[in-house]
């Protein structure tokens, strides 16, 4: 089975709302789970990888998991554009009671870099994946030289092409369907976004590596559908956000939960990047896709603020409510429970 797991199933990493619990849950219970290191310090991700090591190692045998990095390159803060959310934020925080003077700013997320590399080779994890393209050549023949191999997202054949060429093992064909953050690295465009279903054949014909089908993949047939159309495994994320080992807030589990899982968007407000979420108060007002947040990840010191004073309050207006736009498929269970239903077909 790719990557020596019991299912061709990959658990998305999901950056905030999960820890090594889930990852350790998944990959004991026969698929790859993976540990979102985008929001970790060095400190904390050393904890993180110590709890995996220990957790999917039963009487000497370790299960493979998989840990995941961005790879964006800093922005250079611009003044003027962090004016403009400070502007666009302004009301909501007068409303809140918030002191607009005290407006943060700041990047907000690292990307992988040679502490990242340095703590990795402790590990030595056999899977490492990137989201936003791959780091600098240097730090991934690091990579490489620990034995991890590489897996990336791509949104469109093109990324893929430029995935396999710069020494990525397996390509995930990431769909306009998928919650959370879109890979896209090569242009912005959004118009050459697909779904699934229409890219995961397209990137399968074009690249001779595996190919791992995400976004909107939440029941079986769904993971039958995506291995009929060529995919070599899934990589699930949406349908583990109510998993008991999940660390999901309460209001993002309510919301979920509700009819509000229905009408999901991409949204920039949160970090600068588009990112499908549950459609909530701050979309419907700014608009989804917005001018005002500057560019990635620079949005997400602004609206940390009010995000955790609404929160504190109980609401979830300014939360990224990361889904996928099956979320309403969503069943709370255990992390095995959810894996085994993703999967029937494939057990012995
Ligand atoms: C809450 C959430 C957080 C996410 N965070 C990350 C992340 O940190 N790194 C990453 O590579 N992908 C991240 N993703 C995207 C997933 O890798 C994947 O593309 C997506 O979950 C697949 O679609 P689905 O959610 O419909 O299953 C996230 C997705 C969600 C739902």
């Amino acid at each position: 089975m790719l990557f020596n797991t019991q299912y061709p199933l990959v658990q998305a990493p999901m950056a905030g709302v999960q820890t090594s619990a889930l990852c350790i849950a998944v990959s004991n219970a026969g698929g790859l789970g993976s540990l979102p290191c985008a929001m970790l310090t060095t400190s904390q991700l050393r904890t993180e990888l110590q709890a995996i090591a220990e957790g999917t190692t039963q009487k000497g045998n370790a299960k493979p998991y998989n840990v995941n990095f961005f790879a964006h390159t800093p922005p250079e803060i611009d003044a003027t554009r962090n004016q403009k959310w400070k502007n666009a934020l302004a009301p909501y925080y007068a409303e809140l009671g918030l002191n607009i003077d005290e407006f943060p700013s700041g990047q907000g997320r690292t990307p992988f870099n040679d502490e990242s590399a340095e703590l990795l080779e402790e590990f030595k994890p056999p899977y490492v994946s990137f989201h936003f393209g791959l780091p600098k050549p240097e730090l991934l023949k690091r990579v490489k030289a620990m034995g991890a191999q590489i897996i990336s997202s791509a949104t469109t054949v093109e990324e893929a092409l430029w995935l396999q060429a710069n020494g990525c093992d397996f390509i995930i064909a990431q769909g306009l369907e998928a919650g959370g953050h879109r890979g896209h690295f090569l242009n912005h465009d959004l118009n050459l976004q697909m779904g699934t279903f229409a890219l995961l054949p397209q990137i399968v014909k074009a690249v001779n590596v595996p190919v791992i089908a995400a976004g909107g993949i939440s029941n079986a047939k769904g993971v039958a559908a995506a291995m009929a159309l060529g995919a070599s495994a899934v990589q699930v994320g949406t349908a583990y956000l109510l998993a008991t080992e999940c660390s999901t807030s309460a209001i993002h589990r309510k919301a979920l939960q509700s009819e509000a899982a229905r009408h999901t968007a991409l949204t920039n407000l949160f970090s600068g990047r588009p990112a499908r979420g549950i459609v909530n108060r701050v979309m419907r007002e700014l608009g989804a896709l917005s001018e005002f947040p500057p560019e990635f990840p620079l949005a997400t010191p602004g609206i940390a603020p009010l995000r955790a004073k609404a929160e504190s309050m109980g609401s979830g207006d300014f939360s990224p409510l990361w889904a996928g736009q099956n979320a309403s498929d969503c069943v709370p269970a255990s992390a095995r429970d959810i894996t085994d239903m993703l999967t029937p077909g494939f057990q012995h």
